[in-house]
């Protein structure tokens, strides 16, 4: 579904946007000597749209904790309207436990009420042995209370929520630690959405759903009448949900009015103004030195050239635009070739209850395959992945290849590490025999410098986290790697670092993710669980997508067929028709194709299919292209470290522009390239 956030933004344009819901007076915040943000301003408003954005490791978090009064600020203050209320979704929601059902912790919201609830039934006990007057005035009181809170109905209330995100009645008393990530998350959401809290702050809600899940987010947040903050990586999900973003950057926030392209645009006009400012001002420095030079041994002079010196100590300097950017340098080695076959499984069955993942299942991995395994939650992806990784049982066979050395990067991955252990000593644990000088190293590669490799795993933040089980996975050295959502928390610089990884692995990989982009990049085999089997597509994701678009127009074609000679009369097939007869291997889920396929006849089928076809052609154009201007940036870095063009201003220079202008260009195309396949998807 295309989102008009305009329209959103007229619809909802907030009745008093004066009023503050919380926010940030001149906010100074420090970790020991480390400054996350000084002297920061930041006003949020009702009904306020924005998406928090920065590198990994910038604080992002910490401002969320800041605003909800975890933390207390170093200098300056935060504001919060006394009758405001927050609703926040930490980033690492699986760390919060409970022995609770997902009834009770929805239920979590009426806290009040509860509590009320559990004073009334005491009361009324305790008042059946005596009359005591203050008691009695106390009960009646919360009668009423709990009359003007609606109290009465919140169980109900709750379980419709609960069945409106897709919970059966049955589950309702299930133990919340026993749904996956992305159910978890809703649960929690379905708190908030019970609460409703005049600000929602969600922190990277994203990487514990999958694209169905994102879908019904997007479609449950645009309609959310309070002010959103989002942390995201994920540059569609911002476009769509946000209208403005602030941008922790070297210590501050930088604030942009519009959504993520927006910023990203309005960024690089700003990065202009900014090194312009800087010429100038470096120009009239230079001027003012060269004064001061020629003049501070004159006497007469001496006075004159002192005070420009003084003038010039107290000029607030303009700094050089130029982003600092965390390059992760990520080299995943092989130590052995393993044998043609990787991993076979056959015959292979697993349910949980009732619910079947596979059954009869059979499948190869071969050397050289890069296999992303996709589908809906709840398919059974990540089951399957650990069967593969031998951390599930199953029925059936799973047999190992010569020589094949294996490393798993679980979905919950950076749960598994050892909070109390210093980021060092977690690596020291993965049992590679380095010493801890090559540790070291890795994990400067990891951007770990210094005093940061004694930091604890539990203060990191979820980037950092992820760069250190991605820094195990290296040091291993496997020829083959299992990986499940390896992207989440990562920003969207280290993501594109993480592909180009993968792409040159010479090892063989299965991977899980929901970043489409991501697995465009990394897979060369694609795999679908469908109707309890194991489906492979030999081909890339771009040729996927392809493939499923014939294959539903070849469907629709004999659909149609049907129709023609009979039951034209009954009308047009409906998407959900045309969805039930679909060939097998399509499976029903997919219900993008279901949905946005036009019925209306022929001649616009044919013109979709042309378009399509335009679209991939671009698609693939822009691909090559891409392709080559990274390879011209690889060259183009390599001569910024020249030691013979560096030690060279004007050669410098030159390359320095080069290399800005290729990057400018690898961004538009990268942008077009995204906007193509988001058409093609939604022609899907
Ligand atoms: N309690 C703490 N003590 C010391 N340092 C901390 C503590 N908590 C966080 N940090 C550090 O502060 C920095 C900011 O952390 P934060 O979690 O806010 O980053 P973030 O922007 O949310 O990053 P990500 O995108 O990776 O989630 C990180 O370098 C982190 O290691
Ligand atoms: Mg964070």
């Amino acid at each position: 579904m295309k989102v008009h956030p305009q329209i959103y933004i007229i619809l909802t344009l907030p009745r008093n946007i004066y009023i503050m819901l919380a926010g940030f007076q001149d906010l100074t915040f420090e970790f020991g000597a480390r400054a996350i943000v000084e002297e920061a301003t930041w006003h949020i408003h009702p009904g306020e749209r924005i998406g928090l954005i920065g590198f990994n490791g910038t604080g992002k978090s910490t401002l969320l904790k800041l605003l909800a009064g975890e933390y207390l600020p170093n200098a300056g203050t935060v504001e919060r309207s006394r009758t405001t209320t927050i609703g926040y979704l930490h980033q690492d929601l699986l760390s919060f436990d409970t022995q609770e059902s997902i009834l009770q912790v929805a239920m979590g919201a009426f806290e009040r009420v509860v509590q009320i609830q559990k004073d009334i039934e005491r009361l009324g006990i305790e008042l059946e042995q005596t009359e005591d007057e203050k008691k009695l005035i106390e009960y009646t009181d919360l009668l009423h209370e709990m009359d003007v809170l609606d109290g009465y109905n919140i169980d109900h209330k709750t379980e419709d929520v609960l069945h409106g995100l897709g919970f059966k009645q049955e589950d309702l008393g299930r133990p919340y630690k026993e749904f996956s990530g992305g159910w978890r998350m809703r649960v929690l959401l379905a708190k908030m959405i019970l609460m409703q809290p005049d600000l929602l702050m969600l922190d990277e809600p994203t990487n514990h759903l999958d694209l169905p899940s994102i879908e019904w987010l997007e479609k449950y947040l645009l309609h959310y009448q309070g002010a959103v903050v989002i942390v995201s990586h994920d540059k569609y999900f911002l476009d769509r949900m946000v209208n403005k973003i602030v941008e922790l950057y070297q210590r501050r926030l930088n604030i942009y009015t519009g959504n993520y392209s927006y910023y990203e645009k309005e960024k690089l006009v700003r990065m202009e103004m900014q090194q312009r400012a800087f010429e100038n001002q470096q120009d009239f420095i230079r001027q003012q030195e060269r004064f001061i030079e020629r003049f501070k041994a004159k006497a007469s002079k001496a006075a004159q050239a002192q005070s420009v010196q003084k003038r010039l100590d107290k000029i607030e300097r303009v700094e050089e635009a130029s982003i600092e950017r965390p390059n992760i340098r990520m080299n995943f080695n092989v130590d052995k070739t393993p044998g043609k076959i990787i991993c076979s499984i056959q015959n292979l069955s697993k349910r949980f209850g009732d619910i079947e993942i596979v059954n009869g299942a059979k499948a190869e991995i071969e050397r050289g395959d890069k296999i992303a395994l996709i589908g809906a939650n709840g398919k059974g992806k990540s089951t399957l992945l650990r069967i593969i990784a031998g951390r599930e049982d199953f029925e059936g066979e799973r047999n190992w290849g010569h020589n094949v050395e294996e490393s798993f990067y679980a979905q919950h991955q950076l749960e598994s590490l050892n909070l109390n252990y210093n980021v060092l000593e977690e690596l020291q644990m993965a049992g590679s025999k380095k010493t801890d000088m090559e540790l070291r190293t890795v994990l400067g590669c990891f951007l770990f410098s210094g005093d940061d490799v004694d930091k604890k795993i539990k203060v990191l933040s979820g980037g950092e986290k992820a760069r250190v089980a991605l820094a195990k996975t290296i040091i291993s050295k496997s020829n083959f790697l299992m990986l499940d959502e390896p992207t989440n928390h990562l920003d969207m610089h280290s993501v594109d670092l993480l592909a180009e990884a993968l792409d040159k692995y010479e090892g063989s990989l299965i991977l899980v993710s929901h970043d489409r982009y991501f697995i465009s990049k990394t897979a060369n085999k694609i795999w679908e669980i469908v109707d309890g089997q194991v489906v492979e597509f030999k081909g890339g994701y771009t040729e996927w997508v392809a493939w499923k678009e014939r294959m539903a127009l070849k469907e629709k074609a004999i659909e149609k067929d049907g129709e023609a000679q009979g039951t034209r009369h009954e009308g047009q097939g409906k998407d959900g028709k045309a969805q039930g007869t679909r060939h097998e291997a399509q499976g029903k889920d997919s219900k993008a194709q279901g949905t946005s396929l036009p019925t209306e006849g022929w001649g616009k089928e044919r013109e979709i299919e042309k378009a399509k076809k335009k679209l991939q052609r671009q698609f693939e154009e822009l691909e090559s292209k891409i392709a080559v201007l990274k390879a011209d940036k690889t060259k183009a870095e390599d001569a910024l470290a020249d030691p013979r063009i560096y030690s060279d201003k004007t050669k410098f220079q030159e390359a320095e522009k080069t290399y800005q202008q290729i990057n400018g260009q690898i961004s538009t195309l990268e942008n077009q390239y995204e906007k193509i396949f988001e058409e093609l998807m939604n022609l899907g």
